[in-house]
Formats: C-alpha cells, sequence, structure tokens
C-alpha cells in the first residue's frame, strides 16, 4: 500500500525486489495527505484488499510516510480481524517515530486518530536514501518528532541536533529515536502511563492540524505544539 507522492519513485523497486523472492504483489495506492487519512480512504482500501482475495497468512505492507503506515496499519488490523503488516517508512518522521510502536488510526470529523488499534508491524525497513527526495518542509516534519524524541530522552540524542547530524548523518539519530521509543513501548505499549511522554507537544499539534483543515503538516503542528509546551 502506497501513496500517490511515494509510489511513483519507490514502489517498483519494492515489487520487484517482493516478486525476486517469490512473493505475489498487488499495489494499492491512495491520495497523498493528513486529508485522506479517513474513513472513505480505509473502506476503500478494504474493499481492494478483499477483492484481491488477500488472507490472514498476507501481507499488508506500508510504503510512504506516516498517514500511508496509518491507514495501512489499520486495515491490517482490521481485515479479517488482522493481518500481518510490515512498514516501510520513506519519510524521516516514519522512521523516527510513527512507523514504530504500533499505532495505527485514521482521523474522524470529530479529531485526529480517533479511530484506531494497536497493531505491532512484523518488521519496520528503514532505508535512509529515500529522504534524499524528502522536500525540506517534509524533512522539517520529522525534525520535529526527532527533537520531541531528544527532550524526552536526554542530553546525548538532544546534542546532536545542535552538531548538524540530522542532516549530515541522519541514520545515527534514526536509531537513537528508535531505540528510545522502543524501549517505552515495551514498557507501555498501550498508553496507560509512560507513553504518554511521547505525545508531548501533540495535543496542541492535533487542535492545530484540526483547525487547520489538515492543511497544516503534522510535524509543523507538534513542532509549534513543543513551543508551547516549553
Ligand atoms: N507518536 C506517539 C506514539 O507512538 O505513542
Amino acid at each position: 500500500m502506497t501513496d500517490t507522492n511515494v509510489g511513483p519513485l519507490y514502489q517498483m523497486p519494492v515489487k520487484q525486489s517482493l516478486e525476486a523472492s517469490g512473493y505475489e504483489v498487488s499495489i494499492c495506492t491512495f491520495e497523498a495527505g493528513e486529508a485522506h487519512k479517513r474513513a472513505e480512504t480505509y473502506v476503500a482500501i478494504l474493499e481492494f484488499v478483499a477483492e484481491h482475495e488477500l488472507s490472514r497468512s498476507d501481507v499488508i505492507v506500508a510504503l510512504g510516510g506516516g498517514v500511508v503506515g496509518d491507514v495501512a496499519g489499520f486495515v491490517a488490523a482490521t481485515y479479517m480481524r488482522g493481518c500481518k503488516f510490515v512498514q516501510i517508512p520513506t519519510s524521516l518522521l516514519a522512521m523516527v517515530d510513527s512507523s514504530v510502536g504500533g499505532k495505527t488510526a485514521i482521523d474522524l470529523a470529530a479529531g485526529k486518530n480517533l479511530s484506531g488499534a494497536f497493531l505491532q508491524p512484523a518488521a519496520v525497513l528503514c532505508d535512509t536514501d529515500c529522504l534524499r527526495s524528502l522536500p525540506a518542509a517534509v524533512f522539517a516534519d520529522g525534525a520535529a518528532e526527532a527533537i520531541k524524541t531528544g527532550v524526552l530522552s536526554g542530553e546525548t540524542l538532544f546534542s546532536l541536533f545542535e552538531d548538524g547530524t540530522l542532516t549530515d548523518a541522519p541514520a545515527e539519530i534514526i536509531a537513537r529515536c528508535i531505540r528510545y521509543k522502543a524501549g517505552v513501548v515495551e514498557r507501555d505499549e498501550k498508553e496507560q502511563g509512560e507513553r504518554r511522554k511521547l505525545n508531548l507537544g501533540h495535543t496542541v499539534g492535533h487542535a492545530i492540524e484540526k483547525c487547520s483543515g489538515y492543511a497544516m503538516p503534522h510535524g509543523h503542528a507538534v513542532a509549534a505544539g513543543l513551543a508551547v509546551m516549553a
């Protein structure tokens, strides 16, 4: 599963690679953007998956950023009451945060991520070469989530942002963000306590996104939310 931004860039190499390993691949593409992370898209993808007769032993692969991961994950969590799911995040935001931890969701008119499920991906594959195709503003979205993790996890990660490591050697920061988040999620998968820390800046951020009609990107809204909280 992918979107109209990422599909043209990366779906063919991923498809060919899977086919070379013996998989039969069907590609489902939906319109890019948070405004499409909604029930109509979710149901259309479920219908696609059912028409292609996927079974529980098949794998749903999310190839894209946070929106693709959220929608594809929610489809995987609910199609036939749950099937296997792999994340291939292509944005910095998805690599440092949303692809890890098993949160999946769509937005409702009443607010963001109000319908969803927890489903841990069987694997998360980050290829940092994908970051080269990101527009600067989309890279900045991911920087906001990475900086959030730096604030939470302490001085070592946070100081790397001051050293310019995010642009020069992003793999180092991505690995540290994933390691920190995986630890939190292992201790509190369903957000009963410690995991709530990962929502730093998000209450204000989600309000900004909703009030902008989802024109304000998630990372930019989180950055504003972090500033408010600071
Ligand atoms: N993005 C916050 C979390 O996964 O809990």
